[in-house]
């Protein structure tokens, strides 16, 4: 890990990022941490308030809808308000804006449909997404931030009832039974699979680059945390964001991702609005000379 101050780490991870010919963006909780969604393990984190010994599979929410029902509103309300109202901060515009600059896989683990929304074109979703259901039988369909605004109002006036009834029909949108059998959010739970196809799609894209981005997360749910390692052992840098030092060899820049992001996006290309334009312009030029050059040898 590096001692050397922030400036001289900026400083090296611009020049990596502009000289990577590949590059992931591997993210979690702590990216979206300034769009007002709460972290996992963070102190006062959402485990620490909604334990997942009993919150994050379907048999522990089974039996909260039996023992414990306003508790069951309170917990979807506290996973469903925070992302219907969340907007990019400026950490997932400037993870946009570095493929206007080079070629980037973003592979989150959030389910918040955040880096599409700012622009990213290429995302993977590990770990689901809230803004999509699925059913028993493999279809899915999408949501809008207004069907969750809708939810988290519902949920609201149900979990003060504590009726059971008033919570499943508040939770319609995302749960119950149509025509095409069951269906739920498309997210993942504790002991479930990852989401396919981005799974394996992501784990292409970690074995095809040469440099990861490890941004906001703690590495420490499996097999998502084995990303990292697994881009370091084919030879790729990594960098991690994040004010909490990482559990694995790589240049940190600690700090917060809105604050840190931006900051490299600046040092790197010069990206102001116009700047990299700016440095599509110089590679553009760049590549005349490399055709002026063959142009005289010939
Ligand atoms: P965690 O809550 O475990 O880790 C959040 C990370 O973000 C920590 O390393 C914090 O230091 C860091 N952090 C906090 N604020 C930040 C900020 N403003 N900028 C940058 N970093 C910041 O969240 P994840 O690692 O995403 O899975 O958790 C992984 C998985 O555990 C989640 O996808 C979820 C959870 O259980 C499932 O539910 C399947």
């Amino acid at each position: 890990m590096s001692e050397r101050p922030v400036g001289d780490d900026l400083r090296e991870a611009a020049l990596r990022l502009r000289r990577a010919q590949q590059v992931v963006v591997f993210t979690g909780a702590g990216v979206s941490a300034e769009s007002g969604i709460a972290t996992f393990r963070d102190e006062g984190g959402f485990w620490d308030r909604f334990p997942p010994e009993r919150f994050a599979h379907v048999p522990g929410l089974l039996a909260a809808l039996r023992d414990e029902p306003a508790r069951l509103a309170e917990f979807f309300r506290e996973v469903v308000a925070p992302i219907a109202h969340a907007a990019p901060n400026p950490a997932h515009r400037a993870i946009a804006a570095f493929e206007q600059a080079v070629p980037v896989v973003v592979v989150t683990q959030n389910v918040d449909g955040l880096h599409q929304e700012a622009g990213s074109s290429h995302v993977h979703e590990i770990h689901g997404s809230l803004l999509a259901v699925r059913s028993a039988l493999g279809g899915t369909a999408q949501l809008t931030r207004g069907d969750l605004r809708a939810t988290a109002r519902a949920l609201e006036q149900a979990g003060a009832t504590g009726s059971r009834r008033r919570l499943l029909w508040a939770l319609r949108r995302l749960i119950g039974l149509s025509h095409r059998g069951t269906y739920r959010p498309d997210v993942v739970m504790f002991g479930e699979p990852l989401r396919e196809p981005d799974w394996a799609l992501a784990r292409r894209a970690v074995r095809e680059c040469d440099l990861m981005l490890v941004v906001g997360t703690s590495g420490l749910v499996m097999p998502a945390a084995g990303l990292p390692s697994e881009a370091r052992a084919r030879g790729a840098r990594l960098i991690f964001v994040d004010p909490a030092p990482p559990e694995e060899p790589g240049l940190w820049l600690q700090g917060k991702a809105g604050a840190v992001l931006p900051a490299l996006l600046r040092e790197a290309f010069g990206a102001e609005p116009g700047g990299l334009a700016r440095f599509e312009l110089e590679g553009l030029l760049e590549g005349d000379k490399e055709a002026d050059r063959g142009h005289v040898r010939r």
